[in-house]
């Protein structure tokens, strides 16, 4: 399985497995093909954690950008009208295969809170409805639905899902209870961001279903990281960052709306396809740069040459014993059940509470990390405790994790 040009990789592996003891019962996943930093574009010279946020790009696919870009400069008029429905119908079909959606049913935009934005600006709200969400709720998505409901007279609600969390029941139970005769539109995340939990999506549509609620899934880490099939959770609209764990360029998302709504949703910025079908309209959304929307179909491809489950099963694996050894080395609970069900390759672990005293705040932690110990990582407050959220992509290893493990239990000696 180790072949010659990836023993730089299998090495460091074997290295971590000689010096470090480690809990009996998880098993280090085996390092993949191409997971070298050599063959990414991220500065090999630091420890990057933090996939999450903004993903990032393997060089193949840097490279197929440049290309897309220069044939655009080179003949703008061909690549963005003449030949613009092709091109983005061909990276459609691609993205499509891949995440089980019609090429009618979904459309590009630049962001999941972008798309976000085109769900809530084509609905009417009147002052009675309600938008239902949780506490765990990415602020941006937070912002937008309080913007746009509170605009139209109606009611933003929040309910609570405790955290740790011991059961996906526990985010059911929670959305059940908030439900109310005037809520409109449910928007949950699929994967949350501070928390890197996987909500149970296909209950939460279920019940909407049945209670003809909208629900919208905010999906911005599940491609790539969940074996994801769109159409079938029953949602009436889903977007996904292509950008984060699918290793597009930055800018490349979607926005998929069920047969029943896709005449209703048009994008935020209305251009010359008005009305000529949700596909259509979200084509053109005024010029852009289309280069990341093209090099998505790449970035697919050049994981499939690897295998996608493999790179899930790698990442996942790699986050499940990451989150035991760290929340064993600083004493902290694990935050979701311990087999791991409800991580998908993110896990959140609480701050030991020593280090509320010797920073400001999570922010300058998250500095002292980056700026002196060379680890790119998250430290956020969220519900009034300090969190801490490792990423793990193919790029990663065992090491980055020790490393971090270390360095933090150092701050937490000296505090
Ligand atoms: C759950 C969730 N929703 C939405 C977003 C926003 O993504 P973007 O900045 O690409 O719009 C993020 C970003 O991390 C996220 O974690």
């Amino acid at each position: 399985m180790i072949c010659g040009r990836h023993e730089g990789e299998f090495n460091r592996y074997a290295n971590f497995m000689t010096t470090q003891s480690m809990p009996d019962l998880l098993d280090l996943p085996e390092p993949l093909p191409l997971s070298s930093l050599k063959h990414w574009t991220l500065d090999p010279t630091y420890i990057f954690l933090n996939h999450g946020s903004f993903g990032a790009r393997p060089k193949a696919i840097a490279s197929a950008q440049n290309r897309w870009r220069d044939e655009i400069n080179a003949r703008p008029i061909e690549m963005l009208d003449r030949k613009l429905k092709g091109l983005l119908e061909e990276a459609k079909s691609t993205i499509g295969g891949f995440l089980s959606m019609t090429s009618e049913n979904f459309g590009f935009v630049t962001n999941a809170t972008g798309a976000v934005n085109a769900v809530l600006r084509s609905m009417r709200f009147e002052p009675f409805d309600e938008i239902l969400t949780t506490n765990h709720v990415y602020n941006a998505v937070r912002n937008s639905m309080r913007h746009l409901i509170e605009r139209a007279g109606g009611t933003y609600h929040e309910v609570n899902v405790s955290f740790p969390i011991k059961s996906p029941d526990q985010v059911v139970e929670a959305l059940e209870g908030g439900i109310t005769q005037s809520t409109k539109l449910v928007i949950v995340d699929h994967i949350t961001s501070p928390t890197a939990i996987v909500f149970p999506v296909d209950r939460i549509a279920t019940i909407c279903k049945a209670r003809g609620i909208e629900l919208m899934i905010d999906g911005a880490h599940a491609p790539g990281m969940l074996d994801l099939d769109v159409e079938s959770i029953g949602a009436t609209y889903y977007t996904g960052n292509l950008h984060k764990w699918v290793c597009a360029p930055i800018g490349a998302a979607f926005l998929w709306v069920s047969n029943e709504k896709r005449e209703n949703i048009h994008p935020t910025t209305i251009s010359h396809n008005l009305d000529q079908g949700l596909a259509s309209e979200f084509a053109w959304q005024g010029t852009r740069d289309i280069s990341p929307w093209l090099s998505s179909k790449e970035a697919i491809e050049w994981m499939a040459d690897i295998g996608w489950s493999r790179v899930r099963a790698h990442n996942h694996a790699l986050a499940h014993w990451a989150r035991h050894l760290l929340s064993e080395k600083w004493n902290v609970e694990l935050t979701s059940p311990e087999d791991g069900s409800m991580i998908g390759s993110m896990a959140t672990m609480p701050v030991p509470e020593a280090l509320y005293r010797a920073y400001d705040d999570a922010e300058q932690l998250r500095d002292v990390l980056y700026y002196e110990h060379r680890i790119e990582v998250p430290v956020m407050e969220w519900n009034e405790r300090w969190w801490l959220r490792v990423s793990c992509q193919m790029y990663n290893t065992p090491d980055d994790y020790q490393k971090l493990g270390d360095v933090l239990t150092r701050l937490v000696e000296k505090a």
